[in-house]
């Protein structure tokens, strides 16, 4: 086996699958674009679901990529040896062009040949989808293995809770798959000990879905008209087991930032056990939210979505920097870390690093002062107590008024010898839960991505919008960020000052103007250069994308995107400005409908 960096990995993935006539595209950004039931990207697919559904990709009908992801759902079990909330999928796509057979070969070969992995075939297994009523046990891609010589004692059949990927929210495209799994060694664990076993014998490192199905709003599974190879390989646990290490955290991926967070704090990365935790909080937190800033979609913290996940991140790595004895506004200096590691392969956050370092400064600054502000809270607290039980009603109101972590309470409470009532706290935080969670639920209820009609049309409104805001405002105006659900859209925009109302009544004359002209929307592929001379706005900022599509409303407007979009401007209706407001520091945020006429 080759001892590869986690660059140069990611590099010969890549250099495969190109070699294999696949396109390398820029990995989209985490904040899905036009998909309001989900707040991140969290696998390769996801950016590419209408592509997968049969609309065409500029790229053609190969793809390779390496897509930033975040996953949030396990934050609390970061700092254990392999969780993180940010990572790096390697995937290859077939967009109704090779299936099974192809997938499996490439598969095989990257991963055994001498030339690209060189793993020993006798140190891999298989998994295969077993069958049921939706769809037939997979005995093809079991062949196919063996066509390869691999054995037959090393391939396994499970059902659909191991052996089906998708759909990534309700509905969508999904199907079933081949799982590889790499034998670590030593004995099964038990009779039953299978690749799916969590003994830690067999470590997943690679997924191919075979999406040849649509999963409808009624449960059932419709044929889709082409059949996809979606696969995923997590880059940073894959490492961990081609670096021969146990903890992803310590691949060559966290050598320079837990480094930076020695130096800081004046201690060693494994001390003791608390200290490794909280260096690992810290270090996953911080090129978490380092990739989140610097998004081409941007965010802030708030407190709400995104900004809220980010928000947590950034006061939990500031919590465990306390603990660590880190002094404050050290957080930047961790991330210039990060964006010093990845930047090469990632040149949004080069490009952000001045807005990183502000808003990591200004949310820790927030922060200490609701650190502060708790404290004397706290005091205030103990100078009416009677006896040494913090209640959970007073312990909730710390944190729910005050913002103050119950950690801390804890904390402060075990130096002082004062007992808290945890189960009253968390039985206020769990009543507290079911009331604000009801709405972050209704996210994830509609399904996947909504591509409907709805969307286009609020899609091709926000060219439009863009388009009259610079001819209104100037040419200054740039998009920052756009969120499209069926009912309004919402774009964020670099701009100084507030918008006047004469300026916003102008901007809807515009646009209703095009709407009225009834222009048909044009859609062109063409290659980077030729968009930029053609004068199309967007984002060039792909790294490897070569061809992209050039939507144009003629007169009007001429920008780069990947769309969906209306067919013509008279399907629109009426369009209208509801809100416009601050976003942050130099940037707007208008949200607009399209009123039916
Ligand atoms: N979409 C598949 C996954 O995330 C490949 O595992």
């Amino acid at each position: 086996m080759k001892e590869l960096t986690s660059f140069e990995f990611r590099q010969l993935y890549l250099d495969f699958f190109a070699s294999k006539d696949h396109a390398i595209i820029p990995s989209a950004s985490l904040i899905p674009e036009n998909d309001p039931t989900v707040l991140f990207t969290t696998a390769g697919m996801h950016p590419l679901v209408p592509y997968l559904l049969g609309a065409k990709h500029p790229e053609g009908k190969r793809l390779v990529n390496v897509q930033k992801c975040v996953r949030t759902g396990d934050i609390d079990e970061v700092g254990d040896a392999s969780h993180l909330t940010f990572f790096e999928m390697l995937g290859n796509w077939s967009l109704g062009d090779y299936f099974k057979k192809e997938s499996i070969a490439y598969s095989f070969e990257f991963l055994t040949n001498d030339k690209w992995l060189g793993l020993e075939k006798d140190s891999l297994f298989f998994t295969c989808f077993e069958g049921d009523e939706d769809a037939p046990k997979d005995t093809e891609s079991a062949a196919f293995w063996m066509s390869h010589g691999v054995d037959e004692s090393h391939i396994y059949y499970l059902g659909k809770k191991d052996n089906w990927w998708g759909p990534a929210g309700m509905t969508g495209p999904c199907g079933p798959d081949t799982e590889i799994f790499m034998d670590m060694g030593g004995e099964p664990c038990g009779p039953g000990c299978d690749p799916s076993c969590s003994c830690g014998k067999y470590l997943e490192i690679w997924n191919n879905v075979f999406m040849q199905y649509n999963k409808k709003a009624d449960g059932t599974f419709e044929p889709l008209s082409q059949q996809n190879v979606d696969t995923g390989m997590g880059l940073d646990r894959t490492i961990t087991i081609l670096q021969g290490k146990s903890s992803v955290y310590d691949t060559d991926i966290f050598v320079d930032v837990l480094a930076k967070i020695a130096q800081l704090s004046g201690k060693k990365y494994d001390a003791d056990m608390d200290t490794t935790k909280s260096f690992r909080i810290i270090a996953d937190h911080v090129r978490c939210a380092t990739f989140m800033l610097g998004d081409i979609n941007g965010i802030t913290p708030s407190n709400v979505d995104q900004g809220y996940v980010l928000r947590r991140l950034i006061r939990r790595a500031v919590r465990f920097s306390l603990r660590l004895g880190i002094p404050e506004n050290s957080l930047q200096k961790i991330a210039q870390v990060v964006i010093g590691q990845f930047g090469e392969v990632y040149p949004e956050i080069g490009r952000s690093r001045e807005h990183i370092i502000k808003e990591l400064n200004l949310e820790e600054g927030r922060f200490q002062r609701t650190i502060k502000q708790g404290l004397k809270e706290f005091d205030k607290l103990e100078a009416r107590m009677e006896g040494n039980l913090i209640s959970g009603k007073d312990a909730f109101r710390l944190y729910d008024t005050f913002g103050f972590p119950i950690e801390f309470t804890l904390e402060l409470a075990h130096e002082k010898g004062f007992e808290v009532d945890q189960k009253g706290f968390d039985e206020a935080f769990a009543k507290h839960q079911e009331v604000s969670g009801a709405g972050a639920d209704q996210r994830f209820k509609g399904g996947l991505a909504d591509n409907g009609e709805a969307t286009a049309k609020l899609h091709t409104a926000t060219h439009l919008m863009q388009a009259a805001l610079r001819k209104v405002l100037g040419e200054e105006v740039a998009q920052k960020g756009s969120n499209i659900t069926a009912e309004r859209l919402r774009f964020d925009f670099a701009f100084g000052r507030k918008v006047e109302k004469e300026e916003q009544n102008e901007v809807e004359r515009i646009v209703n103007e095009a709407i009225a002209a009834g222009v048909d929307i044009v859609c062109e592929e063409m290659s980077v250069e030729q968009a930029k001379d053609a004068g199309a706005i967007g984002l060039f900022d792909s790294k490897y994308g070569n061809v992209v599509k050039v939507y144009s409303i003629d007169g009007y407007s001429k920008e780069i995107c990947g769309g969906p979009h209306a067919n013509n401007t008279s399907e629109l209706g009426r369009f209208k400005i509801k809100k416009e407001q601050s976003s942050s520091a130099g940037v707007r945020r208008i949200k607009a409908v399209l009123i039916d006429e």
